[in-house]
């Protein structure tokens, strides 16, 4: 069997802003953020949530029932990176009582670093077999209040456990990929909220996954109509909209009124609810197809594209397997994105406008809801990350004391 995903699971932040919401306080036709950009919810992080307690959080929900002691690499793929040396996978590490002998470190390439991680630990497992490599990847998507890419904002993170014995879905060996120097979006090390030119970002994605399906079709040959879903990087849920069609028109399909219903939309439905988390898209992506789709997918194949801005790509595909409904728990997604808290305008930008000290001042977070972690708050320039009883659920706190903003801080 090829290699792939023996146990998975997503975590977002416990509150949202409706987009409807926003879009009073913007001035914008509501309709716009829920048809024209396919987005209804935004996750927002609160002050003691950031990557690291995201992707902890994902992986303790992934390892259960899984031997930790086989897990000798811990990968995690972020663009919200809390350090420029230290890697936020050591913190996880720690968090989940890993083995000192399972190495940890962060990958880097937009949204897509998440993909070459999996790439490099399918490669890893295959050579030891024995062994398992535990990928997390997070994000919080920021582009700023009243920024075009405001509404497409998100956060969250995805966890899997990629072994030699999947249960969940085997990846293919044939992937096809895509690099080009361009300059779509980025964030400069003395920015919080990223850079976009938004509507060049859709064109090159666009041109991305033509050269990418282009690559992957000649490794494999396989057509499109070998596939029977397809997960694609999410910004916002009509770009995968787009880039089906897009791909189709590619292959000379016919017009099929029913092609985005059948072969995309399961994969949509969690994204609408979070809003984009960068490296977790993708994955969040898979999950919602596994978990929301009705009757049994074992067998079908999924074409996978991961684009990455800046930009690199790649196509690849998976077949799902049958234990695949044992290994993740099917309505743990849904649970999650119900129990959420909603928060007011005002509590949104709150939560937005927080800001840790950046002057090595001791400083201790107030608690939110959270899950069994949290950034209890910064001491001499270092964070301090604490376990929490998950049971307890809190009421809205009044909004967190703002500390100044300032430039050139961590995120
Ligand atoms: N009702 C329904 N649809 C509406 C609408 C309304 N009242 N008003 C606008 N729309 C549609 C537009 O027609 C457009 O759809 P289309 O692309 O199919 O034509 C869509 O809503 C978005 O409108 P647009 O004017 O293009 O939005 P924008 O200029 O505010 O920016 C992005 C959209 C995606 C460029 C912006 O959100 C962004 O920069 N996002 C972050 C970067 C990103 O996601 N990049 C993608 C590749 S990774």
């Amino acid at each position: 069997m090829n290699p792939g995903i023996e146990t998975m699971a997503f975590y977002t932040p416990r509150y949202y802003l409706d987009l409807r919401t926003l879009a009073a306080h913007r001035g914008a036709d509501p309709d716009k953020f829920y048809l024209g950009l396919g987005q209804e919810k935004m996750a927002v992080s609160p002050p003691d949530e950031d990557v690291v307690t995201m992707a902890a959080e994902a992986a303790r929900m992934a390892l259960e029932g899984v031997d930790v002691s086989s897990i000798d690499t811990l990968m995690f793929a972020t663009e919200t990176g809390v350090d420029q040396s230290k890697a936020a996978a050591i913190y996880v590490h720690r968090l989940l009582g890993l083995s000192t002998h399972c190495r940890s470190f962060e990958l880097k390439q937009a949204c897509c670093s998440s993909t070459a991680g999996l790439q490099m630990a399918l490669a890893l497992v295959a050579q030891r077999p024995h062994k398992k490599v535990l990928l997390v990847a997070g994000d919080i998507a920021r582009y700023g209040l009243g920024a075009a890419g405001e509404p497409t904002q998100g956060a969250g993170a995805v966890a899997m456990v990629i072994s030699a014995e999947p249960r969940v879905i085997a990846f293919e060996p044939e992937q096809g990929s895509y690099t080009e120097d361009v300059m779509d979006f980025w964030r400069p090390n003395y920015l919080e909220e990223a850079l976009v030119d938004g509507k060049y970002s859709i064109k090159v994605y666009l041109r991305a996954l033509a050269k990418s399906w282009e690559h992957y079709r000649q490794e494999s040959g396989r057509a499109f109509t070998d596939h029977d879903f397809f997960c694609y990087h999410l910004p916002f849920t009509r770009m995968a909209e787009k880039a089906h069609l897009h791909l189709a028109r590619l292959n000379q399909l016919p017009p099929d009124p029913d092609r985005l219903d059948r072969e995309v939309e399961p994969s949509l439905l969690y994204n609408r609810q979070t809003g984009n988390c960068y490296t977790a898209s993708l994955y969040e992506g898979l999950l919602s197809l596994l978990e929301t789709s009705e009757g049994n997918l074992a067998g079908k194949r999924v074409g996978l594209f991961s684009y990455g801005s800046g930009c690199m790509a790649s196509f690849f595909s998976g077949k799902i397997l049958p234990g695949y409904r044992d290994a993740i728990p099917l309505d743990r997604g849904r649970r999650l994105l119900e129990d959420r808290t909603e928060l007011r305008y005002e509590e949104y930008e709150n939560f937005y406008e927080h800001r840790l000290p950046t002057d090595g001042s001791a400083y201790a977070i107030a608690s939110h809801q959270t899950g069994a972690f949290r950034l209890a708050g910064v001491a001499d320039h270092k964070r301090n990350y604490e376990r929490v009883e998950v049971a307890a659920v809190k009421a809205v706190p009044p909004p967190p004391q703002a500390v100044p903003a300032k430039k050139a801080v961590v995120a």
